[in-house]
């Protein structure tokens, strides 16, 4: 055959373009986009007509939890890689950057990325890498970025101002963002006050208040505000070291990042479904029900949604991310109801464990909403993640005899109708946050390296948990700013 497929028939969307194209795919590559039609008698191995349908680039969703040890409240992750991925695949997601995560009692990451290469490896669906979670940053870990950066293909960092297992102090936070530069490393920031949302929790315990719904009252907007504001302000003291405030779901900590990008700090920023598409009302369900969408930081109201997509559509936010965190509802041993005793039959919201499942949602949903233009869909949830994390052309574009074969085609307009239930989805977890919605599409066919692995209508999941590939990935081409002259002003650890 001259090509392996052939996907005729369809309207390609890049982050840049909206165009009819039929795309030709040999040996894991585009290879060619060429006039609609012209390929519908090509010489392939299999051809795919997309009647009509769009055609984007697979998602590239580099916020997912999977196998990783209790750390977020009681409980541990529903989905391994293998089921992770599996339900990744069947919302279109192609790639995904998990976190390998260091423990604070767990001196060495190289030994706590070797732990998550066994994990993964040969139980993933889709391609995939990791970030280094910072539990514990010591100078003998941080003197092991170099390696991680260098060799290992790990070019980005996450760490936590809050959460007993993983809080770091602020002068332990410099240290990251200084060792990170040095290896041009992007580093990731979960922004709460962990101190001030303990003091709320002991304040509404002692009062009784524990169902799950204050879970919300103990994280105002306020303590989102103030440690993305702290976080920036930081940074700021390590000049050109890029940083992204992971999860944003206030609008005072989206206007703080906006003002921060304005003045020309490499502050960049990364939203999740929750944030648009849950509020805290559904915290408020009925008996312990509000568990269901216990995250961190918890979904906010109607209007913070709308900022929230406005800061999509005006560039404040790079990356649109699920930060899948599953964690089984109906489980006593290591899911949500971990948290419900005999005194407590509501539960206790400060042991629920943080995260909700939307690995495979996250497309359906934000592409179906109908509020953000085609090229700005592809642009946040798979282009700029490539971007951001160092695996872009390759991953998040459909360039030819650049891009991986990495595709999603989905169903022609106006044909579909779907209905979202737990059923349909392909997680391990026993339930989905957004049971009942109503989207207008979804992925038809998801295709990874030029194979088909997920064909809604023919089979469903048609991969397989060996096809994935560990990705060593690059620095950041949005965040490449390690070596441009320091800001004029910015005090500079480095020149002391
Ligand atoms: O509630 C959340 N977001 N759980 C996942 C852990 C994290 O902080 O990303
Ligand atoms: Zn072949
Ligand atoms: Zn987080
Ligand atoms: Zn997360």
């Amino acid at each position: 055959y001259e090509y392996d497929l052939v996907i005729t028939n369809g309207v390609c969307v890049t982050a840049a373009d909206v165009a009819s194209y039929d795309i030709a795919v040999k040996d894991e590559k585009i290879v060619l986009l060429a006039p609609s039609g012209s390929l519908a008698g090509a010489n392939a191995e299999k051809i795919i007509d997309a009647e009509g349908g769009y055609i984007t680039p697979g998602g590239v969703d580099c916020h997912v939890h999977l196998e990783e040890p209790a750390m977020f409240g009681k409980g541990s992750s529903s989905d391994t890689y293998e089921t992770g991925t599996r339900s990744a695949i069947a919302g279109g997601c192609t790639t995904i950057v998990g976190f390998a995560p260091q423990q604070k009692k767990e001196p060495s990451l190289l030994k706590a990325l070797a732990d998550t290469h066994a994990r993964a490896k040969g139980n993933s669906f889709c391609d995939y890498g990791f970030h280094m979670m910072v539990g514990n940053p010591s100078p003998e870990a941080l003197s092991e970025l170099k390696t991680l950066s260098e060799n290992e293909g790990i070019t980005s960092l996450k760490i936590y101002m809050t959460y007993a297992a993983l809080q770091i102090r602020d002068d332990q936070i410099l240290s990251v963002l200084l060792a990170a530069r040095s290896n041009r490393m992007l580093t990731m920031i979960h922004a709460e006050n962990g101190d001030v949302l303990n003091w709320l929790t002991d304040q509404l315990e002692s009062k009784g208040l524990v169902a799950p719904k204050y879970h919300s009252t103990s994280r105002p907007t306020i303590l989102e505000a103030e440690a993305t504001n702290r976080a920036i302000a930081l940074s700021s003291l390590i000049a050109n070291t890029p940083i992204l405030l992971v999860h944003v779901s206030d609008p005072g900590a989206t206007l703080r990042i906006r003002q921060a990008q304005t003045a020309g700090q490499p502050v960049f920023a990364e939203t999740c479904p929750q944030y648009l598409f849950l509020t805290r009302d559904d915290l408020d369900a009925p008996g312990f029900e509000g568990a269901k969408c216990v995250c961190s930081p918890p979904p906010r109201d109607k209007a913070s949604q709308d900022a929230i997509w406005t800061g999509l559509r005006n560039g404040t936010f790079t990356v649109l991310s699920s930060d899948h965190c599953p964690f089984n509802y109906d489980d006593a041993e290591k899911g949500k109801m971990t948290c419900i005793t005999a005194e407590n039959p509501v539960g206790k919201f400060r042991e629920i464990p943080n995260g909700i499942p939307g690995i495979e949602t996250r497309l359906p949903l934000v592409f179906s909403s109908g509020r953000l233009a085609l090229t700005k869909f592809v642009e946040v949830v798979a282009a700029n993640p490539a971007k951001l994390y160092g695996l872009y052309p390759r991953k998040g574009s459909l360039i030819p005899g650049v891009s991986d074969a990495d595709i999603v085609v989905w169903y022609p307009e106006g044909r579909r109708d779907i209905t979202i239930t737990n059923e349909m989805l392909h997680h391990a977890t026993d339930y989905t946050p957004y049971e009942g919605r109503t989207v207008g599409n979804w992925p038809r066919f998801t295709i990874i390296r030029g194979k088909v692995v997920w064909d809604r209508d023919n089979g469903g999941v048609v991969g397989e948990k060996t096809f994935g590939k560990f990705f060593k990935r690059g620095p950041s081409s949005l965040g490449r700013i390690w070596e441009t002259a320091q800001k004029q002003g910015a005090f500079d650890v480095a020149t002391l």
